[in-house]
Order: structure tokens, then sequence, then C-alpha cells
């Protein structure tokens, strides 16, 4: 027994040696854009060992001594436990049949369940525990789709550092996040998850939040691998229903939904997971051409492939295999490493490999990459690591964490409209009557995927008013549930709006209408919301609507007749402190909205950077590109978020000129606060490339700066715009700069552009990679304008 316990902590010794000796041969990155060609692997030691086919002597060795049962249990992914441990779940585990477990965490079920693959089965090869950590673990932060609010990609980092700090305490190694799904269409429950409409944001969102989960070392005690899914397109299910069939152009899938996936690749993420949906007819789970041409052979992908749950096994619902065994081979032979849930590479392939039908090369190539995630997560080192009472106890809702979900909640927090000064609320009130299905909704608060989150640890709007005001009479009123059209509390709500200085209506969707399989086919505010709204901002003007929601709802009444609105997404367990810092005016909102929100529903797909058409929509010109029933603009656009106090935008210089596709421009100006309050604002650079060998959109993000500005202050924004920024896929099918006029635009919102100039781009059209590109913003005193450094395409 002795021998057995001692054996782990013999393999830590050598193989740290081992690992250390890896990573000295790994070599470093090269710098972003620093490549023309097509190809342009990533750097990491993953990428390094697939590259060059070899492994640590220990990876090589356990290879050698493996079974097909071993190996291809290592590519088996078991989802849930069930307990008390039952033997038949603990038997596989014992004969080193499985590699990895989903929907386990825990310091001491991880231990338990770990000491059995470590010290009971043949290869001692240890588990990895993965599960989904979306935002944050026992500490809830906002939903990704609010934190992308804030513009913030440091915010978003660190909330994921968090995340991963107590998961990694809870025994967890592996995330499946970030989710960086594009998504334009807002009837899809899963925009939630991920940063909204815009490729750029959603690359500088992927890339802060591997690098907050994996840290500096994903082997460190308190980091995760992280996962950037659903690759590829998921987001663009048709009509926004969920698991829907995808059909895209290659222009989009390329220049819309890849990007934010290079981003994470580029930013080293450990894993990617393959996606449920097809494209144009081909799964992704037994696509070869993007799980190996693209991600692999392309962008130089040294990590590991998970499928989707079942994607594997769906492969024969899609119709693109025969049977369970068929669907094994496919996704095998197209790069899906690890077949999660499906049950099918432990349970079928065995047979398949024996008859020859499965070459064993192919076997041992995921292995390899799933020992070397093993590696990289530091498992062979100590495969305890992560599985540590103490670390638990000390870090699972620790002050600290719960001081950064409130910054994160105050910075994702979108003011949409202040008409008439309603907000700030004077500290003053006397009675505060606090309305609605939402106002204190414990567990929606938390949103979907809060898998950890507790409803007790949450702050609802209804408690932070009440902690707030600690003098004033604070009134509740539920009015109406979320959903039902029978609302049977208006009157009551109504009597409390009419009796209180002031009124806090909280509106929304349940947690439960967004999120995996919770599409909706109407984003309007659900049930009776309207009506109460109606009757109770009749009752008091003095009204401040906040909204609860996981999308962009079309809300153009409410947004018509709401005196304030304030956007509150769902903002984790500090949700209602940081709501009322911000009603109270404690803290001036600066987030901005990440998605654009329409007037109707059947609107969507509704994004700002579309394409002109050949007849762009026109109020004066019937046979333009519009809907007769609907408006033109956006309810709120993309990029739209006021504050308390007034910007100004002045002195905008592009530098130089004229320059060539590899060149890099400096776009300056000036930013004032000209209110009376301290405030942030998030000043966005747009462009348009107006005519080109391919469409191009009526506007596109590029940069953005978080500017923050006391009362009468000035500063320089200064944004580095690399042209590699604005390459895009060509009709020949390669990515290319192309010489031309580049429109530049400077604003407080997409729709409120405030200063406008141009570039031009001299020579050639130049071919680049597609590695994330990033532009670069500072921030100084009001007339630093310094030189231009050459950044390469
Ligand atoms: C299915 C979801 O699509 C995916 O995002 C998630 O990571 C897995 N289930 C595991 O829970």
């Amino acid at each position: 027994m002795q021998t057995d316990v001692l054996r782990p902590s013999i393999q830590v010794l050598l193989l740290a040696a081992l690992s250390a000796a890896l990573a000295a041969c790994a070599g470093g990155a090269r710098a972003p854009g620093a490549d023309s060609a097509d190809t342009d692997a990533a750097g990491d030691s993953d990428a390094a060992g697939e590259r060059a086919g070899r492994d640590s002597p220990r990876i090589d060795e356990l290879l050698g001594r493996m079974t097909i049962e071993e190996k291809l249990g290592q590519l088996a992914q078991v989802a849930g436990v069930r307990l008390p441990l039952e033997e038949s779940f603990l038997a596989p585990i014992r004969r080193g049949e499985v590699g990895s477990l989903l929907g386990v965490a825990g310091a001491d079920l991880t231990r338990r369940l770990q000491t059995v693959a470590v010290e009971q089965s043949r290869l001692h090869i240890p588990l990895l525990f993965a599960h989904d950590v979306i935002h944050g673990y026992r500490t809830i932060f906002p939903v990704p789709l609010a934190e992308a609010a804030s513009f913030n990609p440091e915010l978003a980092e660190r909330s994921a550092r968090v995340a991963a700090v107590e998961a990694a305490a809870g025994g967890l190694h592996w995330t499946f996040a970030p989710m960086v799904d594009v998504a334009r269409d807002a009837r899809w429950g899963r925009i939630v998850e991920g940063a909204g409409e815009d490729p750029y944001l959603g690359q500088v969102m992927a890339a802060a939040r591997v690098r907050g989960f994996q840290g500096r070392d994903p082997s460190a005690p308190d980091a995760l691998l992280a996962c950037a899914k659903h690759f590829a397109a998921y987001g663009a299910a048709e009509g926004g229903r969920d698991y829907n069939t995808v059909d895209i152009s290659e222009a989009a899938l390329h220049e819309v939904y890849l990007p934010p996936f290079r981003a994470a690749v580029d930013a080293g993420v450990a894993t990617v997971m393959s996606s449920f949906n097809e494209i144009a007819g081909v799964p992704s789970s037994g696509n070869p051409r993007l799980l190996t041409g693209i991600l692999r052979d392309r962008w130089g992908f040294g990590g590991l492939v998970v499928s989707d749950w079942a994607s594997v096994k769906e492969l024969v619902a899609h119709g693109f295999a025969a049977d369970r065994a068929d669907a094994g081979r496919i996704a095998l032979a197209a790069g899906v490493d690890i077949d999660m849930a499906s049950g099918i590479y432990g349970a079928d392939l065995p047979a398949e490999a024996r008859a020859g039908r499965v070459p064993m090369a192919v076997i041992d190539r995921a292995v390899r990459r799933v020992l070397r995630a093993k590696q990289r997560a530091g498992l062979f080192d100590d495969p305890y690591r992560h599985s540590d009472a103490g670390r638990e106890k000390r870090f699972i809702l620790a002050p600290a964490h719960r001081a950064a979900a409130h910054e994160a909640a105050l910075q994702s927090i979108v003011l949409l409209g202040n008409r008439g000064g309603v907000l700030p609320l004077s500290p003053e009130l006397r009675t505060v009557a606090v309305i609605g299905p939402l106002a204190d909704a414990r567990e929606d608060v938390l949103g979907p995927w809060a898998l950890f989150g507790e409803p007790k640890d949450a702050v609802t709007v209804l408690d932070g008013i009440r902690r707030a005001l600690p003098g004033a009479r604070v009134v509740h009123e539920r009015g109406v549930p979320i959903e039902g059209e029978n609302p049977p509390g208006v009157a009551a709500a109504v009597r409390a709006a009419r009796s209180a200085d002031a009124v806090v209506l909280v509106l929304g969707e349940s947690r439960e209408m967004s999120g995996e399989a919770h599409s909706r086919s109407s984003i309007a505010l659900p049930g009776a919301q309207e009506e109460l709204a109606r009757q109770v901002i009749a009752a008091n003007p003095r009204t401040a609507v906040v909204l609860m929601n996981g999308r962009p709802l079309a809300i153009p009444r409410l947004a018509a007749r709401a005196p304030a609105l304030l956007e509150a997404w769902f903002l984790g367990i500090e949700a209602g402190g940081a709501v009322a810092e911000v009603l109270l005016g404690r803290r001036s909102p600066a987030g901005k909205l990440p998605v654009s929100f329409p007037a109707a529903t059947g609107e969507e797909p509704f994004y700002y950077n579309h394409k002109n058409t050949g007849r762009p929509a026109s109020h004066s010109d019937a046979f333009s590109s519009k809907y007769i029933d609907a408006p033109l603009e956006p309810v709120f656009a993309f990029g739209h978020g006021l504050s308390y106090t007034r910007f100004e935008y002045r002195g905008l210089r592009v530098t130089p000129a004229e320059l060539d596709a590899r060149g890099t421009a400096a776009v300056e100006f000036e930013v004032a606060n000209a209110g009376g309050r301290a405030g942030a604002e998030v000043a966005q650079l747009y462009v348009r490339d107006p005519v080109a060998s391919t469409t191009r959109p009526v506007q596109e993000l590029k940069g953005f700066a978080r500017v923050e500005l006391a009362p009468g202050e000035r500063r320089r924004v200064r944004i580095e715009l690399p042209m590699a920024l604005l390459a895009f896929h060509g009709a020949d099918g390669r990515r290319a700069v192309e010489p031309g006029e580049i429109q530049i635009q400077v604003g407080s919102s997409s729709t409120d552009i405030r200063l406008r100039g141009a570039l031009r781009i001299a020579g050639q059209r130049v071919p680049v990679s597609d590695r994330a590109v990033f532009s670069r913003a500072s921030v100084g005193p009001p007339a630093a304008v310094g030189p231009v450094g050459p950044v390469r395409p």
C-alpha cells in the first residue's frame, strides 16, 4: 500500500525533469502578423511536438506499452458520475479505459477518482477532469455577453483567471470555455455565451479569456486548460435555432466566424471543441478540412480536439455516417481526438482497429495529443495538484473574487436611455418601489451556465437597493411573472409605484430563456411585462427600467416609453449591488452594446456590419432593401451606451495619409469629458472600404479605447491600426490587403460617429496570413502625439 502511494511521487521527480527539458526545446511564438504566407504555425510546445512528430520519452514509452483498449480509452470522455461511486463506474477507469471525465468536480471526489486511475490502473495515467466553467465557478461573474459590453479585455481576462483559480481548487483541469462563436441572430439562445456579433471584439475577448483561464503556465495549480468552442460557425445556425444547419459562404466563414478561433489559437489555447453543426453539408466532427486543414496545417494548432457532446454519434443522424463504427472512423480521421459522451471510440473502435479499418498511426496521433495535454496540465508531475481541499476552502468565493465580480458587473452595465435625467436616482429618496418579476430573482441573476453558482450567494436588485439606501422605505412588488399572459399583480404594483418617490422596474427574461437548446422564435419581452411597464410608468414617470436578459431584445415600445433604461444582462452574484451603485450614480455607467437591438424579431439576423446591397435602405426610396413595417435603424445600435456625463470628440488625425499594405496608420483624436461627473468612454474606431474586389461591410470595428475622464478632463487617444487588419478573403480564396481608399470613423457607437477621416493604401494587393492582428490603443495627455512604429502585416 505504502509503495503504491509513493509511486506517483517518484514519477513526479522524473517527469518534472522531462517536462522542463521538453519546454526548453519548444521554441517561441512569432510576432503577431509577422507572416505573409498562408501557413503560419503557432509556436507553443504542443505545436512544436506535433510538428516534429516526437514527444517526451515518457509519452513515447507509455504509447509503446498501451493496448488498443488503453489507447482508445484515453480518447474516451465519460460524462457524469452517480454517487455513491459504483464499481461499474470505477472498473473502466481501473482498466485504463477512460481518459477524461466530464461533469465531475470537487477536491475530494476528484482525488478519489484520480487515485483509482493513478494507483490502480496498469499504466497509472492520470485522468483529466473537465467541466463547463463559463462565467465563474462558485463566484459567478456576468455572462460573457454582458462582459463583452465592458469592451475591456483586462476585465474579461481577470474574470477567467478567478474562474480558473476556483475551478482548479475544485479539482478541475479543463474548462469548456471560452465560447467564441460570433452570433448575428439573437434568437439563438447561445448568443449569451459569447462576445456578440462582432468578429474583432470576439477576437479580443477570445484571446483575453484564454490568457485568463490558462494563466502564464497551464500546469500551475491555479490554471485550467481552456477550450475554444464551437469550431466552427455554430452561431450561424439557420433561423437562430440551436443545433440547426449552417450554410455560409467561404468569405463569411473566414471573415466572421473563424477569426475569434484564430485569436484563441494564437493565444495558446490548449484545446478546441468541434461543433454540432454542419457547414455546407459537412458536420464539424467529421470535417477534416476544418479540424486538420485549417486548424492544424494552416494555423499550426498542436493541442487537443474534443467533440461536442455526442456529436461523433450524431454523424449518423446527420446522414454522414452509416452507423456508430463508421461515425467513429470518420471523426477520428477528421481530427477529433476525444469523443465526448458518445462512447464510440471506447466501445466501437477497438474492433475497427483490430480489423485494420482504423490505422494505428491515427489512433496514436490522437493518444499523443491527449497525453501531451495531461503533461501540459502538469498531471504527470502531480496528478493530485488540483484536488486539494485546503485550496478549495481558501479560494472558493474568496472576498477578492467577489470584489472582482462586482467590478465586472459594474463595467458590464449599459445605460440605454435616460430621458429627462431620471438617472441617477437621488440618494435622498424616502420611498422606492422595486417592482417586476426579476427584482428579487436570486437564481436568474446568475444567468445560464452557472453550474456551481448558488442563489444564496447572489445579491438581487432588491437586496442592492435596500443595502444602498438603508434609511429609505423600499417596497417590493412582483407585478407579473416573467412569462404568462394573466397579470394578477399589476394593480398592486401600480399602487406601489404611485406612492413612491422613484420606481426601479426590473424586467426581462428568465435565465432559462437563453443558453444551450434555448432559442426563442420571438425576442420580445416575454409575458405581460410590457403591459406592466406601461401601467407602472404611467403611474410614476420617475421610473428606471432595469433589463435582465441573455440576448438583445426587440423592445421598441418600452424603449420609447421608459424614462430611463439600464441593460443589466445577467450580472452574476454581485448583480444587485452593482445595479444599485449605478442607479444611484455612485458609478457612471460605461458599457457599450456588443450586439444590436432591432425593432422586431423578424429583422433578425440583424447586425451593424452588414453589406450595403445594391439598393441600400433608404427612407425616401420604396425600392430599397428594407421592411415595410420596421424602421431602418436599430432601436439601440452596436456600440451604444450612455453615461451620466457627456463626451466630446475632436481633432482627428490620421497619419500617414498614404501607406502601403504592410504599414500601420495612427488614428489620433481627443476625447473630453464635457459634463459634470467622472466617467469612462469607450471610443470606437470603425473603417469602411468603399470599393473593393469583393463587397465590404458598411462598417467594421477595428479598435477601441476605454478612456477614464474626470469632469472637464481631456485626453488624446491614439490607435495604431495595422493595414493587415483590413485584409479580407478575396474572390480568389486568398486573404489580402487591397490598395485603395479606407474611410475612418471614430465615435461613441456605430451610429454615433463623431469624427471622420480617410487614408489610402498604396501599392499592390498583398496576401497576408489570417493570424490575429490587433490594433493598439493608448491614452495619453491631450497633446501627446508620437511617431508611428512599423508593424508588419
Ligand atoms: C454541449 C455544449 O454544446 C457544449 O458547449 C458543452 O461544453 C458540452 N455540452 C459539455 O457540457
